[in-house]
């Protein structure tokens, strides 16, 4: 594997020296070059944030998976780490698919499913997946163990391993299409991480039959509860849901180790926004529960590419649950620490057709607006960035709207959620070259999306059209760069 890792980083440091970053993120994660899709591995271990990620590392475009790798000391700043995994045994041959990491005895363990092509390259009927591992004993260079877990009879599709440490025992959840393509997740345990049970409970399955697969799924405590966080393939789009490629979305749940789970809150998407996927969660050094997704969706259109990178990852977000059994997302706090000084607008009531424009190059801030619903009857207020990026309270609908227009790119679309019914509403939203991330009132309901902004046409406005809006507090701030 040591010499397929050199000759990727050799391919890596050639595409960096062409790469165009007009949408390259200031501090968000990306790789250095080539394709990035979810994040793997996540983990606080020895001292460090780890994260590594699905990299293509010889082209913008999906190909044989490798696992790009960065460090931090808080979430925040990162490091580019060499690649961590390359494919090419008889048993990952075409691919070092999704998986996640533990930390034990001072070492690094990665989960991962080796991924062959039993036909065609790219044709997903005729696979073979089976769960690998990986070891290391600094962090950054790892052995390969070969296979741990290999798909039980009747599964093909059988991906994206999750394990934690409970009860004496190692547990993992795996994503899987049953042989009536139905999505599900499994439960398999260890006493040694090496040696998993053969049997397995089926822990959770969808009661959708348009749902042929549960890809990347997470299964951790949350409050007194389980959660069941995984990505349903196969949705069909309901009005202004599911309008994705593919969905992310919870269960909540009871769960213990000899105990059947038990769903007490059906699926709820996480996320209203058109690009967050994959996500997968761990707990900080202080014990809260964070997750990190692909700030993108399969199949949909990368304006990047020809830039010579796509794909980056979403902030790192704190998941708390409610007591009606809702997971709130927020980002973390230690985004604070990118923050430049504070700069205070005041509150003022937006008169019909008004604008003031906040910044003239937003490419990376934060902003934090409270607008006063019960007194703002404006069809529609709220902040557009440049001119082909709005979010706003739509009046009329009364829901809330990230919109999106670039004809240079075909990328017009937009994605709502209802507006809340509370008497004021918090917008935090951070902006970075490419991408969009908005949270409302605390995280109820957050919106992540990529943006593609023309030079020059990156301004930061709020506005409100056809009638007043009031606004009772904004703060801006100009975010630091946390990422080379
Ligand atoms: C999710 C996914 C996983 C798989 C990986 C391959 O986005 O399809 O199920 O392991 O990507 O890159």
């Amino acid at each position: 594997m040591k010499q397929r890792i050199e000759q990727a980083t050799i391919a890596l440091e050639t595409a960096r020296l062409s790469l165009d970053k007009q949408f390259y993120p200031e501090y968000h994660l990306a790789t250095y070059a080539g394709w990035l899709n979810d994040p793997n591995g996540l983990i606080y271990h020895n001292g460090l944030y780890h994260a590594f990620y699905q990299h293509h590392p010889y082209s913008a475009d999906w190909g044989p998976m490798h696992w790009g790798h960065a460090t931090s000391k808080d979430m925040v700043h990162w490091q580019h780490q060499p690649i961590a995994l390359a494919p090419g045994e008889q048993y990952d041959r075409d691919g070092c698919f999704s998986g996640s990491a533990v930390s034990h005895d001072g070492k690094l363990y990665l989960f991962y499913t080796g991924h062959i092509w039993l036909s065609d390259v790219g044709d997903d009927s005729q696979i073979y997946q089976a769960q690998c591992l990986a070891v290391s004993d600094d962090g950054i260079h790892f052995e390969k163990k070969g296979v741990v877990l290999p798909s039980p009879e009747g599964y093909m599709h059988f991906r994206d391993p999750k394990v934690w440490y409970q009860d004496s025992r190692w547990w993992m959840v795996v994503g899987a299409r049953d042989s009536s393509d139905l999505g599900q997740v499994l439960l398999f345990h260890s006493y040694d991480l090496f040696n998993w049970s053969e049997d397995y409970q089926i822990l959770a399955k969808t009661d959708d039959k348009n749902v042929y697969m549960w890809e990347c799924p997470d299964f951790f405590p949350l409050g007194e509860q389980f959660v069941t966080l995984f990505s349903p393939q196969g949705k069909k789009p309901q009005n202004h849901q599911y309008r994705n490629r593919f969905q992310n979305g919870y269960l909540v749940g009871n769960w213990s180790p000899n105990q059947c789970y038990e769903v007490t809150n059906q699926f709820s998407e996480i996320d209203y926004g058109h690009d967050f996927y994959a996500p997968q969660t761990f707990l900080s050094k202080d014990g809260r529960r964070i997750a990190i997704a692909w700030m993108d969706m399969w199949e949909s259109h990368m304006p990047s590419k020809p830039h010579g990178w796509s794909g980056c990852l979403t902030l790192p977000r704190e998941l708390t649950l409610s007591d009606q059994g809702k997971v709130y997302v927020n980002p973390i706090k230690e985004l604070a620490t990118l923050r430049q000084s504070a700069i205070e607008i005041e509150p003022c009531i937006f008169e019909k057709n008004t604008q003031i424009m906040l910044l003239e190059d937003a490419t990376a801030c934060e902003v934090e607006l409270i607008w006063d619903l019960e007194n703002s009857p404006a069809e529609k207020f709220g902040f557009w960035v440049g001119n082909g990026a709005q979010f706003f309270i739509d009046g009329q609908s009364q829901q809330l709207v990230l919109a999106r227009h670039y004809p240079e790119h075909t990328i017009s679309d937009y994605r709502s959620a209802a507006l809340p019914q509370t008497r004021q509403l918090k917008i935090h939203a951070f902006i970075d070259k490419s991408s969009l991330e908005v949270f409302i009132n605390e995280g109820e309901i957050c919106f992540t999306s990529r943006i593609y902004p023309q030079k020059n046409q990156r301004a930061l406005t709020l506005f409100a059209i056809n009638q007043s809006a009031k606004l009772l507090k904004a703060t801006l701030w100009r975010l630091n760069k946390a990422v080379e």
